[in-house]
């Protein structure tokens, strides 16, 4: 599809009114052309007249209203040229956005893991806009800018063949050298340049997030290699693009400017050649008049095509970060018999990786039982949690809960039954008790106070002068790590689905914390299908069943004391959290 189609069909039912707009630019800038040559007819009165008064007056004034007539004309026809093109690129531009945000609100939730909103936005918001300076204003120019070189031409060849070829001979010279510039080198050429301001955009942001790093360890901005490499690249291009443009530039601005000096050799000879004075200096003011057009319109008909380019690219680039493929919605959602989870064979590569992030993994989660996951860090234990809510769909195999492959679930039913509590998980910035009543809309202010009295959010609430309606991130409202993962719990607690995934946060430093949340996720847990990722392996000692995974593959399984007689991975992972436990003990004594 070419880039104007694709545009196009962002148009919805005013598609029509882009060929109407460069209708009726194209016969805008026609009428544009009358007045030059009125002007000319004028002049020539003048010069045939030879001061004939009354009579004179008489035919240049109907000549001077026409030619103020026809300018206002064209400029009228212009005006609502940009109309109808205004029309239809603002609702291209809005489509534009409609659509993509469509396809968003479609994709797997995993992919908000990879783009931060505030990405999703300028990528959406500042391509949506590029689009408007093309369609709106440069691509009503679009026929105009390719009929009038074609009728001045014709216009001026009618005149004189001589003094055309004169005055076009350097026109066109200029204008090849342009043209070189632009070719498919300059094209890419601007690929190349608006990928690179992308890049350091990205990675300012990068840089700024980093500044705190960056003070802490005293470092420089060199320290931001991606940064500064992105800086000293778009640098590159910059001045590489400033003085590709230098000749040709220099050559197309001397000629466009030259051609009176083409013209008027041309002109002397002729008048020695036909001895008439007064028709060939008619004829050279027309040429000097008219020339400029022509040259005019052909450079727009270059910037055009530049525009035209951008727009595409801008376009293509909102497209490319919607192409992951949308989450299927089941056509016949099969009921969910049952609350048990079960991997069958499943292996599952990200979009875009190459090494699988996990790799026929089976295993079968009874309804009522707890599973603990461990592993080393990156082994795949969050990404077995989510796709068992389906925020990715199995590479390979099958995911199931409640005997029926999670693909099959109607998604609410899914996400009904299912309550998380996420590793990277942040509360909203609103009030607690509005972060808490997101697990079940409609729960009553005596259940929301059994839910932070269950999850051992009662000392964080005491604590707030507004009690449930202080506002996070408001008015000195700031929570620790192990705080939000309790406000978390609570809001699971109060969804109270049947099936529950926890992923445990690595940072919590405070045991007094670290104790509560093991409370609060005991209550949690009760009665319901768990699946518990933890990193301190105290607390999954009481764990049913307990799944060792390394490198994407499940290497042990068994219950705590099973795993520690096998005599494997379990026991020196085991090992090693004793002695890293036995060292903090060690320097709190030492401190004491
Ligand atoms: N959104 C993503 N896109 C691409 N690769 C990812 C993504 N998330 C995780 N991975 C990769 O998949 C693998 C498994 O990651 P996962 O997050 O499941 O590990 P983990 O066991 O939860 O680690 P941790 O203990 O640090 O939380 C890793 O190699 C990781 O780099
Ligand atoms: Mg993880």
């Amino acid at each position: 599809m070419s880039t104007l189609q694709k545009l196009q069909s962002y148009a919805g039912n005013r598609k029509a009114l882009f060929p109407v707009s460069m209708a009726l630019s194209a016969l805008a800038a026609l009428a544009g052309l009358l007045p030059y040559i009125l002007i000319w007819l004028i002049v020539r009165e003048l010069f045939e007249a030879g001061g004939n008064g009354g009579e004179l007056e008489q035919r240049i004034i109907p000549l001077a209203w026409q030619a103020v007539g026809a300018a206002v004309g064209s400029v009228a026809i212009y005006f609502a040229a940009l109309w109808s093109s205004h029309l239809a690129a603002f609702r291209v531009e809005s489509n534009i956005r409609r659509e993509a945000m469509r396809k968003i609100v479609a994709m797997p939730l995993g992919f908000f893991d990879g783009h931060t909103s505030g990405r999703i936005r300028k990528i959406i918001d500042d391509n949506a806009s590029t689009t408007h300076s093309f369609l709106a204003h440069q691509l009503p120019d679009l026929a105009a800018t390719a009929l009038v070189p074609v009728a001045v031409i014709a216009l001026v060849l009618a005149f004189d063949w001589r003094l055309s070829i004169a005055c076009l001979v350097p026109v066109i010279i200029g204008i090849a050298f342009m043209s070189f510039a632009m070719g498919e080198n300059g094209r890419q050429f601007m690929r190349d340049y608006m990928n690179s301001l992308e890049e350091m955009n990205t990675e300012a942001v990068e840089y700024v997030r980093g500044i705190p790093v960056v003070k802490v360890f005293q470092q420089t901005i060199f320290s931001f290699k991606n940064f500064h490499r992105s800086i000293m690249n778009y640098n590159r291009l910059v001045l590489q693009y400033t003085l590709m443009w230098e000749k040709p530039m220099s050559a197309y601005t001397v000629f466009i400017n030259s051609f009176v000096f083409f013209l008027a050799p041309v002109a002397i000879l002729l008048t020695g050649y036909t001895g008439n004075y007064a028709a060939v200096l008619l004829d050279f003011f027309l040429f000097v008049l008219i020339t400029p057009v022509f040259s005019g319109c052909v450079m727009k008909s270059m910037y055009l095509f530049q525009a035209m380019d951008l727009a595409g690219q801008a376009v293509d680039r909102i497209e490319s970060l919607t192409a992951y493929k949308p989450l299927t919605i089941p056509v016949k959602p099969q009921p969910m018999n049952g609350y048990d989870i079960r991997f069958q064979n499943v292996s599952f590569t990200y979009p875009g990786m190459t090494k699988k992030a996990l790799d026929d993994v089976t295993f079968h989660v009874t309804q009522g039982e707890t599973v603990a996951l461990v592993g080393a860090s990156g082994s795949g234990k969050t990404t077995v949690a989510r796709l068992v809510a389906r925020f990715w769909e199995a590479s390979e195999g099958q995911v199931c809960t409640g005997g029926v492959d999670v693909n099959e679930i109607n998604p609410d039913e899914l996400m009904q039954s299912v309550s998380f509590v996420f590793q990277n998980t942040r509360l909203f910035k609103t009030t607690l008790l509005e972060n808490i009543r997101y697990g079940n809309p409609g729960a009553t202010q005596e259940e929301v106070e059994n839910a932070v009295d269950a999850a051992q959010c009662r000392d964080i609430v005491n604590r707030q002068p507004l009690g449930l309606n202080a506002r996070i991130g408001a008015e000195g409202t700031y929570l620790s790590g192990g705080e939000q993962q309790r406000i978390l719990l609570a809001r699971a607690l109060l969804k109270n689905a049947p099936i529950v995934i926890l992923d445990e946060a690595t940072a919590f430093a405070d045991p007094e914390s670290e104790h509560l949340i093991y409370k609060a996720f005991s209550t949690l847990s009760e009665g319901k299908t768990t699946l518990m990722i933890a990193h301190r392996l105290t607390s999954v000692t009481g764990a049913d069943r307990i799944l060792v995974l390394d490198n994407g593959r499940i290497a042990e399984s068994g219950t705590h004391e099973e795993l520690l007689n096998q005599n494997g991975m379990y026991l020196k992972m085991w090992n090693e959290y004793q002695q890293s436990v036995q060292w903090t003990l060690r320097k709190e004594v030492c401190h004491a």
